[in-house]
């Protein structure tokens, strides 16, 4: 029998990974028709594409990364610091979780609750809908409350020693999203739940966007950060090197908790009724952002580097070529990093108040967050699921060569329908549209030829992909179990500022004046509580005076009933 906390985690993970099917297997329709193909007019199961959008947003951004988050970022915690994680808590949260998605299934599946994934107001779906998802968000804060407890208590009894960096980096994560899920909880608990039954005849649907934006934005980092436990803590020894620099993880870390939440203006820079200064400031704030994403992508560059060197690699860019290109743990999460790139770059243009105006609800934006949420997670995930699969089940990943392939298609398929919608939201074509029939775009449609194509191969070649990485995960799940092979080990990095400890002669003080440095620093950074409750003022400074404003001058409007 399995051990209980790898039971649990296999949940978590296993019911993500089939809602993400479900989810995944509507965005080839999508795709298609953002090619001007129709296929919805042939599905008697979808009412219309709004339902099936609805739905496709919800399962794959919504339910399948809270599940996987919640599985990863409580598992990992607990082997890295050698306890059990509280069953009960766990199961709790687990089922939690899983009764709120039921409830919004049901709803979304009836077509109640086609909201689309950010549910706006006026637009009024069941209550269901709103209970359900407000249950997925209380079920990872039961999960996330576990592992900060676990930690806290840890800290007490080790209050001279600097916490593991993998735990480190799951509190942090775990602790922005305590931060982060506030604007959600209120919108739902207090305006949405009630309006939906009926409670209160109306919402003010600015002050709903702006709750629902500033969980919004920080989400992605809650979607993000995961991938970057992975990179900075697990990837390097999967490449067969070591981390370049743990401070510098655990900085990058600190800077996410404090920047992620006091930005999420940015996503409402067409809205009316909130000042431009706020805009502005929270669009620099944002920018800030980019820092820990820089530190990141030169540090975890460099730990790949150290790798691929040490397997005989050399040259200005020939280590490259020595880094296991044959590990899909490694090129699944190696592909995501690389797609990361321009990701992070339209992000910028999309936070530029300037910028924005030129593709604010164009179909560039869902071309760039399925880079980032649908590929730098995503793929990052799939990568983790060839090791932690084998590693919770005792069974061999099934086809080395098929996850292999899923990888690198995901990978080609991203790409073009990144390229694909990009281009398209330049030519001016909205976003959440049913294409296929829609009139009134001008010539529009005839200059998007190419783009238009681009994006509906794109969405086979996705198709293609995602078979392949289902069918090697569940051929895992249900292959035969070898009982008397060893765990697959998880694959906890060892850094620089270990190795120099090592370095050190027998019976040398234990540190060296740098170590000293490097721990007093480490020690500095580990005050996550401290840092927590700086976020939060941050957050009460970039948002206060606009909620303030809003809730003394209220504008309800009656629901557009949906159900
Ligand atoms: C929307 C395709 C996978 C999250 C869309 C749209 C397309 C699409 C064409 C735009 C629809 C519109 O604006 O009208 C695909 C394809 C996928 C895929 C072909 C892979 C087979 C994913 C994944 C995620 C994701 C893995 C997240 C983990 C979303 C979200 C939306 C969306 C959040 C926006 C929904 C909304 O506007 O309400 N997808 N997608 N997709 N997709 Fe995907």
């Amino acid at each position: 029998a399995l051990n209980p906390e790898k039971k649990v985690t296999l949940y978590f993970l296993v019911t993500g990974l089939v809602f993400l099917m479900v989810g995944v297997a509507i965005g080839p329709l999508q795709a298609l028709n953002y090619a001007g193909i129709d296929v919805y007019r042939s599905l008697p199961f979808l009412k219309s594409y709004y339902q099936g959008l609805s739905l496709h947003g919800v399962l794959n951004a919504l339910v399948f990364t809270t599940y996987f988050i919640s599985g990863l970022l409580l598992y990992l915690p607990c082997r890295e610091l050698g306890v059990r994680p509280n069953l009960k808590m766990s199961w709790a949260g687990y089922w939690i979780m899983t009764v709120g998605v039921l409830m919004a299934a049901v709803a979304v599946l009836g077509n109640n609750a086609t909201l689309l994934y950010t549910f706006y107001p006026p637009l009024q779906g069941s209550p269901l809908f709103y209970i359900g998802a407000a249950l997925l968000v209380v079920g990872s804060l039961v999960i996330g409350a576990q592992v900060v407890t676990i930690w806290t208590v840890w800290k007490r009894r080790h209050p001279r020693e600097v916490t593991p960096l993998v735990t480190f980096m799951s509190v942090a994560t775990w602790l922005m999203w305590f931060v982060a899920s506030l604007g959600l909880v209120v919108e739902v608990v207090f305006l949405l739940i009630p309006w939906s039954l009926g409670l209160t005849r109306g919402v003010d649907p600015l002050l709903a966007r702006t709750l629902f934006w500033y969980t919004g934005h920080p989400i992605v980092y809650f979607w993000l950060l995961p991938a970057y436990v992975s990179w900075y803590g697990l990837l390097p020894r999967s490449a067969g090197g070591v981390i370049a620099s743990q401070t510098m993880a655990r900085l990058a870390f600190v800077l996410f908790l404090l920047l992620s939440t006091p930005v999420g203006l940015h996503h409402q820079f067409a809205d009316p009724g909130i000042g431009m200064g706020w805009k502005v400031l929270q669009m620099l704030l944002t920018f800030l952002v980019v820092i820990p994403s820089l530190l990141t992508a030169f540090s975890v560059g460099a730990s790949l580097e150290l790798g691929a060197r040490a397997r005989g690699g050399g040259g200005w860019s020939g280590w490259i070529r020595h880094l296991p290109w044959r590990d899909p743990v490694f090129v699944a999460q190696a592909l995501a990093m690389i797609t990361f790139i321009p990701g992070g770059a339209g992000g910028i243009v999309n936070a530029s108040v300037a910028l924005d105006a030129a593709v604010h609800n164009t179909a560039w934006i869902p071309g760039h967050f399925h880079i980032t949420v649908g590929t730098a997670t995503t793929l990052t995930f799939f990568g983790v699921t060839f090791w932690l699969l084998p590693h919770l089940t005792r069974k061999p990943l099934a086809s080395r060569r098929m996850a292999l392939w899923a990888s690198w298609l995901w990978f080609w398929g991203m790409a073009l329908f990144a390229v694909g919608m990009h281009w398209e939201g330049l030519i001016g074509i909205p976003r959440r549209t049913y294409l296929a029939t829609a009139t009134g775009l001008g010539d529009m449609l005839a200059r998007a030829h190419i783009p238009m194509a681009l994006t509906g191969i794109s969405g086979l070649v996705l198709t293609v992909a995602a078979v392949l990485y289902f069918t090697v995960t569940f051929r895992t799940l249900f292959g035969p179990r070898v009982t008397a092979a060893q765990e697959t080990p998880i694959p906890f990095s060892d850094s620089l500022e270990d190795a120099e400890h090592r370095a050190l002669p027998a019976g040398a003080a234990t540190v060296s004046p740098a170590g000293a440095r490097i721990h007093g620093a480490q020690l500095v950074l580990d005050r996550l509580w401290v840092f927590t409750a700086l976020a939060l003022l941050l957050v009460v400074i970039m948002y206060g005076p606009t909620l303030i404003g809003m809730l003394l001058n209220p504008h309800p409007v009656p629901g557009l009933r949906l159900w």
